[in-house]
């Protein structure tokens, strides 16, 4: 099999790090002309330039835009007119309380988790269905079945995502447009090497640190050890091409098996 999405344009959100920088550098190497997006010009133009060492010859734009705000979506929006592929990576995560998360937490976290991706799919989805072709998919998590404790709110919108997913689906049904899920399990990104480094200390190596922490703190890992952001990006790609079409309003795992039930 081969993924060619060249003459298609991808857009990645929240793409300046981690999971959604390796998505980006994955769809260029299939071809796509790919625009990267973080909070600051700054941080933005670095992820741009990243894709393109590694990956000479990729066409990337840098997109400064904070999607949380209508302002924001519409800087992507004048700035990216025309979208084949929308990957709605765009996710914040962090431990609380759920006794003490304040009504603005849950809708900061509604807004970024889940209204810019309704957002832009809203605005770009019309186009794909006139042209009979388009790719849509939410970046979800293990955390929208296993609803973590310590992470309700942010459990809580990656569930809403796998209704937002599945009912856009439905509007793009007979179009040629899919649009799906991806549920991400563990993944090694700074944040959660930094995370996994409080539980398990600095002394051991990187490879053993993961180890202790999968073992100690994501038993349920059948992986039993973190993924890695490529990993998550190549089911990415593949949902991307043309050979996925018949994959729509589904829920994909690359979880490592954490999510333990067996139809996916
Ligand atoms: N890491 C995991 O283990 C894991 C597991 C399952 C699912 N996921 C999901 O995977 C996705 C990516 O996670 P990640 O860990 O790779 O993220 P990350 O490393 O924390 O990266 C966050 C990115 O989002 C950008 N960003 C933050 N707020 C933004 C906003 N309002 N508008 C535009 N960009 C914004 C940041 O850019 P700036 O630096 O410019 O702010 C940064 O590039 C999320 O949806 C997450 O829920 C992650």
């Amino acid at each position: 099999m081969r993924i060619d999405l060249d003459g298609r344009t991808a857009l990645v959100t929240g793409s300046a790090q981690g999971i959604g920088l390796a998505i980006a550098r994955t769809l260029a190497r299939c071809g796509a002309s790919v625009v990267v997006n973080g909070r600051s010009e700054e941080t933005s133009q670095r992820a741009a330039e990243d894709v393109r060492e590694h990956v000479p010859g990729a066409q990337v734009l840098g997109v400064a835009a904070d999607l949380a705000t209508d302002q924001g979506t519409a800087a992507v929006l004048e700035a990216v007119p025309r979208v084949d592929v929308l990957v709605n990576n765009l996710g914040i995560f962090e431990s609380a309380d759920p006794l003490e998360i304040d009504d603005a937490t849950w809708r900061r976290y509604l807004e970024v988790n889940v209204l810019a991706g309704v957002r832009l799919t809203r605005a770009y989805l019309p186009g794909m269905i006139d042209r009979g072709w388009g790719r849509v998919q939410f970046i979800g998590s293990d955390s929208a079945v296993v609803i973590p404790a310590e992470m309700i709110h942010y459990g809580v919108t990656k569930t809403a995502l796998l209704g937002v997913s599945r009912g856009f689906a439905k509007a793009a049904a007979g179009t040629g447009v899919t649009v799906n899920s991806v549920l991400a399990g563990p993944t090694h990104t700074g944040g959660v090497e930094t995370f996994a480094r409080s539980l398990v200390g600095d002394d051991l190596p990187w490879d053993e640190a993961q180890r202790v922490f999968m073992r100690e703190h994501r038993p349920q890992s059948l992986l039993q050890r973190l993924i890695e952001p490529e990993e998550i990006a190549h089911m990415v790609a593949y949902l991307a091409s043309p050979l996925a079409s018949a994959t729509t309003g589904a829920a994909v795992r690359v979880d490592g098996g954490y999510i333990d039930a067996i139809v996916p």
